[in-house]
C-alpha cells in the first residue's frame, strides 16, 4: 500500500541531487546539492519536498506516516544502468579455472563462457529462471538499488530469448524493483550457427526483433561488438533493424578491442556504449560529439583479474556524462552491488566519490531516457530512495564491502528493510 503522505526525517545527510533535468558533466559531477539535518515529504508515492528537517515537519499533516532515518544518509535508488540478471546456473566452475591462470578468452575459446550459461538457460523452465531472477533482485535491492536496466541474451534462440524477455516483464509487474528491458540475442554466436554468424544475424533481424518490438519486451537493442563475436558490419545491421522497430540502441563496445564499436555507437547515436577498457581520446571525443553516455563497469575488469580500467578522468575532462553500473552476469562480473563499483570507481578509476554517486543515479537515469521521474530526490520524481547506514556520503565507497542499505523505498513503498 503506498500511504497517502509520507515523511522521512532525521536525515544527516539529504543527498538530493538536485540541479538542472538533465545529466551531469563536469564539475556539475561533484554537485550532490545536500541539504544536513534534511527531511523529504512524500505523497502518493512522489516526492513533493525536500529542506531542513523543522520545515518539513511543520508542514506535515497529522496523519501523515513519519519514517525516522536515525541520523543516517538518505540517497536516490541506485539507478543500475547495465546488468544480465536472467540466467540459470553459475560459472563457479569458471571462476576458479581463471584462478589457475586460465583466461576468459581461453574459456570462451573452448565453448564455455556465455555459451555455457546459454546451454543452462535454455533447458531451465520460465519458472526456475523466475525464482533465480527474484534471489538476484533481493541482492540489487539490498545493495540500495531501485532501478534495473535487464538484458536477455543467454538464450540466443527465439524461444529462449523470449522466455528471458517474459521473465524481465514479470519482475518488472512485480514491482518491487523497476527493471528497463534490452533485448541482446546478439551477445555471443550459439553453437548451433557456429561459423555461421550472418544466418544468426538474419534469425535476430528476421525473427527475434519483430517479437520482441511487437509484443514490447524491450525499450533497448545491445550489440556485444568485439571483431570476434559481432564485428561491426554485424552489429550495424542487427542495430538498424532495431532502430527501425523504434528501439533505442545501447552497445557492449570496446571491452576488449578498441575502436570501430565506439565509432559506430557515434554513428547510430546510441544512447550508451558500454565498457569502454580499450577506448582512448577519438573515441571519447565522437562519443561526445554524438551525445552518447559512457557506461563504465569496473567490477568486470576487477572480477577477470584484469588491471586495464576504463579512463573515467579523461572522459570527464571531455565533458561526457559518465555512468556506472554493475555488469551484474554470471561471468565477467557476478556483482549485483554498486557500492561496491562506487569503491572501485574511487580507487581504480580516480573518481571522486560524489562523481560516482552522480554516476550510479541521475546520470544512469537520463541513460534510460527516465531523468524526468528517478536518479534525484526532486520534487515530482518518484520516491526511490534507500537509508544508508552512513555519517557522510564519501563512507559509501570508503567501507568496501559491506552493504550499507537499511531500508529501501520504491514509489513510497518499502521494498527492503535491513538490520
Ligand atoms: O558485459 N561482454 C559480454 N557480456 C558480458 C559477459 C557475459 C558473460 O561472461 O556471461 C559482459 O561482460
Ligand atoms: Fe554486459
Amino acid at each position: 500500500m503506498v500511504p497517502t503522505e509520507l515523511a522521512v526525517s532525521n536525515c544527516r545527510q539529504l543527498v538530493t541531487l538536485a540541479g538542472p533535468a538533465r545529466a551531469r558533466t563536469g564539475a556539475e559531477m561533484r554537485e550532490l546539492a545536500i541539504v544536513d539535518d534534511g527531511a523529504m515529504l512524500i505523497r502518493e508515492g512522489r516526492i513533493v519536498r525536500t529542506g531542513p528537517r523543522a520545515d518539513i515537519e511543520r508542514a506535515l499533516s497529522p496523519d501523515a506516516e513519519v519514517v525516522d532515518a536515525g541520523g543516517r544518509i538518505v540517497l536516490p535508488g541506485f539507478v543500475d544502468a547495465h546488468t544480465h540478471p536472467v540466467f540459470a546456473g553459475t560459472r563457479a566452475d569458471e571462476y576458479e579455472m581463471r584462478a589457475e591462470g586460465v583466461t576468459y578468452a581461453e574459456i570462451a575459446a573452448k565453448g564455455g563462457g556465455i555459451r555455457s550459461t546459454v546451454r543452462r538457460t535454455r533447458a531451465a523452465s520460465e519458472a526456475d529462471l523466475l525464482a533465480a531472477a527474484r534471489r538476484y533482485q533481493e541482492w540489487f535491492l539490498r545493495a540500495g538499488t531501485t532501478t534495473i536496466e535487464a538484458k536477455s541474451g543467454y538464450g540466443l534462440s527465439v524461444e529462449a530469448e523470449l522466455k528471458i524477455l517474459r521473465t524481465i516483464r514479470q519482475l518488472a509487474r512485480e514491482g518491487r524493483a523497476r527493471y528497463v528491458p534490452t533485448f541482446l540475442g546478439a551477445h555471443e554466436v550459439p553453437d548451433e550457427y557456429r561459423g555461421r554468424i550472418d544466418a544468426y544475424v538474419d534469425l535476430v533481424i528476421h525473427e527475434m526483433l519483430p517479437l520482441v518490438a511487437g509484443d514490447r519486451l524491450a525499450e533497448y537493442c545491445d550489440v556485444f561488438c568485439e571483431p570476434n563475436v559481432f564485428p561491426v558490419p554485424q552489429a550495424r545491421a542487427v542495430l538498424n533493424a532495431a532502430k527501425a522497430l523504434g528501439l533505442g540502441i545501447r552497445i557492449h563496445a570496446d571491452q576488449f578491442t578498441g575502436g570501430p564499436a565506439v565509432q559506430l555507437a557515434a554513428e547510430m547515436g546510441a544512447a550508451t556504449a558500454d565498457h569502454l577498457e580499450a577506448t582512448g581520446q577519438e573515441g571519447f571525443d565522437a562519443l561526445r560529439a554524438a551525445n552518447v553516455q559512457p557506461v563504465l563497469l569496473p567490477a568486470s575488469v576487477y572480477n577477470l583479474g584484469l588491471n586495464r580500467y576504463p579512463d573515467a578522468r579523461r572522459m570527464i575532462a571531455t565533458g561526457l556524462p559518465v555512468v556506472l553500473a554493475t555488469d551484474f552476469n554470471p561471468g565477467s562480473s557476478p556483482t549485483a552491488s554498486m557500492p561496491m563499483v562506487l569503491s572501485l570507481a574511487c580507487t581504480q578509476m580516480k573518481m571522486a566519490p560524489a562523481e560516482a554517486i552522480v554516476s550510479a543515479t541521475v546520470n544512469a537515469a537520463y541513460s534510460l531516457r527516465r531523468g524526468a521521474d528517478i536518479g534525484s530526490l526532486e520534487p515530482g520524481k518518484l520516491a526511490d530512495f534507500a537509508i544508508h547506514d552512513c555519517d557522510d556520503y564519501r563512507e559509501l565507497p570508503y567501507f568496501f564491502g559491506r552493504e550499507t542499505a537499511r531500508a529501501v523505498y520504491v514509489g513510497g513503498v518499502c521494498v527492503y528493510q535491513g538490520r
